[in-house]
């Protein structure tokens, strides 16, 4: 299918919004996959579509973020939509504002689609009960993000050319990881074999039901991975001493080019981004050939035109009805 045929496009997500990996079906996610796929190509050419003339998508964040917000800006934009960056310090929710108020508001201006970053796990869900557009999960406290495991899984796939057998070991603090969660669904139902590699303390409290292997030592863990994930030290959602130090965090945790070296030869290397060097990743690995994290970033844009084109096509679909 190409992306002009994509204009008359058949439905691909059963539901009206995406606030989790967990209700995907295969069929869906390799549907999502399979567009953003098509996607690539339309950005590398810097092309501009019209899909989404007419339709607003207001992007509401409420927690910091660099690649998030700007890809599902210019997702959007790609896509001929309207998009709008409510920046939430400078907005009323700075007056102390409910996010339901808040919510409110926008949707009396009749948005198509919400895009939401919320701090507190559940969010995303509570918000797409209260409006009538479409709600984007963009990452809700420690729950859901499923954006970035769909970029991560195409970005696999690319490399991977499959999910069936492929080991991917998720290392660093799984516990307070929102990236973690929705990667552990998203890969497992997709047939990978997903270890996840964490100090106890940073090991989240249901590991042995999540149908993981579990790992506390890199040294362990890394034998035989064909994909290396690291994660950033979610300081901001640590309520108390999680790790000794970051000196020694990295000591035993950081991937260097020694750990690295542990993995399969052909191993990638991804992070979701904010990368803290030093901490639980080495520049040398960071920069290095088999790293994939800026390849990410650029699938981060394809995939989210592919959701919010899923989405608009329900919408689309809804109003014909
Ligand atoms: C992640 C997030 O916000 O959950 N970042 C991102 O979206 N690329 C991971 C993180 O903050 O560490």
């Amino acid at each position: 299918m190409s992306a002009a045929s994509a204009q008359h496009g058949t439905p691909i997500l059963s539901t009206r919004h995406l606030i989790g990996v967990a209700g995907l079906s295969v069929a869906e996610i390799t549907a999502l996959l399979d567009l953003a796929e098509e996607y690539v190509e339309v950005s590398r050419q810097r092309r501009k579509l019209e899909l989404l003339k007419g339709r607003t998508q207001i992007n509401l964040f409420f927690e910091p973020s660099t690649r998030t917000q700007s890809s599902f800006e210019l997702a959007g934009k790609r896509l001929g939509a309207d998009v709008l960056n409510m920046s939430v310090g400078t907005s009323s929710v700075a007056k102390g504002e409910t996010l339901l108020d808040t919510a409110q508001t926008l949707n009396a201006m009749n948005p198509d689609l919400l895009v939401v970053r919320h701090q507190h796990s559940g969010a995303a869900e509570l918000l797409a009960q209260k409006v009538s557009c479409a709600v984007i999960n963009a990452g809700d406290g420690w729950h859901e993000h499923p954006t970035q495991a769909l970029l991560d899984a195409l970005t696999i796939r690319r490399h991977k050319g499959r999910f069936e057998h492929v080991v991917i070991a998720i290392c660093g603090d799984i516990r307070h990881s929102r990236v973690a969660r929705s990667n552990i669904l998203l890969l497992a139902r997709m047939g990978a074999q997903v270890r996840i590699i964490a100090p106890s303390t940073l090991l989240p409290p249901n590991a042995a039901r999540l149908g993981v292997e579990v790992f506390t030592s890199m040294e362990e863990g890394l034998p035989g991975a064909d994909v290396v994930m690291m994660l950033r030290l979610q300081k901001e959602r640590m309520d108390g001493a999680f790790i000794p130090s970051e000196r020694e965090y990295y000591r035993f945790w950081g991937l260097n080019e020694q750990r690295l070296a542990l993995a399969k030869e052909d191993a990638i290397v991804m992070h979701p981004g904010p990368m803290n060097r030093g901490v639980e990743i080495d520049s040398v690995v960071a920069d290095g050939p088999r790293s994939v994290i800026r390849e990410q970033v650029e699938m981060g844009v394809a995939v989210r035109m592919a959701v919010i084109d899923a989405l608009a096509r329900n919408l689309t679909r809804e109003a014909a009805a």
